[in-house]
């Protein structure tokens, strides 16, 4: 017979279906007793019933099929769709968030979420990039913001206007360099503070740009906002590709709707001669569009310019606006837009089925 101690170590072995941690990580282990029998009490986040059928097979793998009572607690499947997170939503002001998110690092999360926002703002919307990379924020460098001070109102934040967008992030709030070890708990206050304490004006949207893979950012923010609409954002390699599920199962399992795939290094621009040439395998991005039901928002080539306006916070769509990369940026705004503008239509964001109770006592915690 295993110990509770022993249990709680095999449960850390389960990975929450959609995403990078396990349950014990999670906090949603409520409870472990071992009498005669193991009796295992879990709650999760979510009302859809194959995750739970997803743990319930992972919890009985790593107990080696122990006789196990397993109880989930889940919360109720909304009865009709809602435009918050039963009832939560931590920055009413704004209409629309649009989580920008990849399994993998390093593909052009911020460089997209960038670019797609000042593309937003030309076509006259009302825009707000939220840093929520706690770890590593890039878009102040990126923006040319990095040193910039935001001006502080009462017990608020004004955020920092830039190129026609704003901005907040943990990389002006924190000294240049400086680095925190970040649990998950801290992780979920910070991105809740840059929500609910900056004063974000009325936005037709904001764009959260995600750190890599699937975690406590990503949980954080669908508890605390509707999230609208997700974007994922991969690069045509195959090894990419398959990291870019991971993203997109996660989008499912919370029920937010796909508004599109970003194929960012799709293709290279020689700066010599303006021509195209296909490095990685352009266009691979399409099949993983159709297993999803969503669409390819935008193909972007590598072209040394995005690379260059990043580094030194000069924004191609902004600085380059005839480039073909500004111009590809613009197509995939306007899809967004449409699309954000469909989801609407049929009810808005339904990520009612998330709750949240990530505050909630956990067997283990400290
Ligand atoms: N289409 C492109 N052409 C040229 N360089 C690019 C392109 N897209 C991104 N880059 C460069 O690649 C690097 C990584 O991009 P970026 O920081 O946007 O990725 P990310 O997915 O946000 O990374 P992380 O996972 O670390 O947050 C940056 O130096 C960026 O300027
Ligand atoms: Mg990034």
């Amino acid at each position: 017979m295993l110990s509770k101690d022993q249990v709680i170590e095999r449960l850390k072995g389960v990975v929450y279906p959609g995403f990078d941690k396990d349950i014990v990580s999670f906090g949603f282990v409520k409870n472990v007793e071992v009498t005669d029998k193991i009796y295992i009490e879990i709650e999760i986040v979510s009302s859809n019933p194959d995750v739970a059928k997803e743990l319930r097979v992972d919890i009985s793998r790593v107990l080696g099929g122990a006789d196990a009572d397993v109880k989930i607690i889940q919360p109720k499947i909304p009865e009709e769709k809602s435009n918050s997170v039963s009832g939560k939503n931590i920055a009413p002001q704004v209409k629309n968030f649009v989580m920008v998110s990849s399994g993998k690092g390093g593909v052009g999360k911020s460089t997209t979420t960038l670019n797609l926002a000042i593309s937003l703002a030309k076509l006259g919307k009302k825009v707000g990039i939220l840093d929520a990379d706690i770890y590593g924020p890039n878009i102040p460098r990126m923006l040319g913001e990095v040193g910039t001070q935001p001006q502080v109102v009462g017990n608020k934040l004004k955020p920092i206007l830039s190129h026609g967008v704003e901005m907040m992030s943990m990389g002006v709030l924190m000294e240049e360099g400086a680095s925190l070890i970040w649990r998950g708990s801290m992780i979920m206050k910070a991105i809740e503070q840059l929500l609910r304490d900056v004063l974000w004006s009325e936005l037709d949207v904001l764009l959260l740009d995600m750190p890599p893979g699937t975690g406590d950012a990503q949980l954080t923010l669908a508890q605390s906002v509707p999230v609208t609409a997700g974007v994922c954002v991969t690069t045509p390699q195959v090894v990419a590709l398959d990291d870019s599920k991971r993203g997109l199962d996660m989008f499912e399992k919370l029920h937010i709707p796909i508004a599109g795939i970003v194929e960012n290094m799709s293709g290279f621009i020689c700066p010599d001669n303006g021509k195209e040439y296909d490095i990685f395998g352009k266009g691979t991005t399409a099949k993983l569009a159709e297993i999803y039901k969503t669409q390819i928002l935008a193909e972007i080539p590598i072209e040394p310019a995005v690379r260059v306006g990043g580094d030194s916070g000069k924004p191609v769509s902004f600085y380059q606006p005839e480039s073909v990369t500004a111009k590809r940026y613009e197509d995939a705004a306007r899809k967004l837009w449409e699309e954000i503008e469909k989801i609407n239509n049929n009810g808005g964001a339904d990520n009612s089925a998330i709750q949240p109770v990530m505050d909630g006592k956990s067997a283990c915690s400290k």
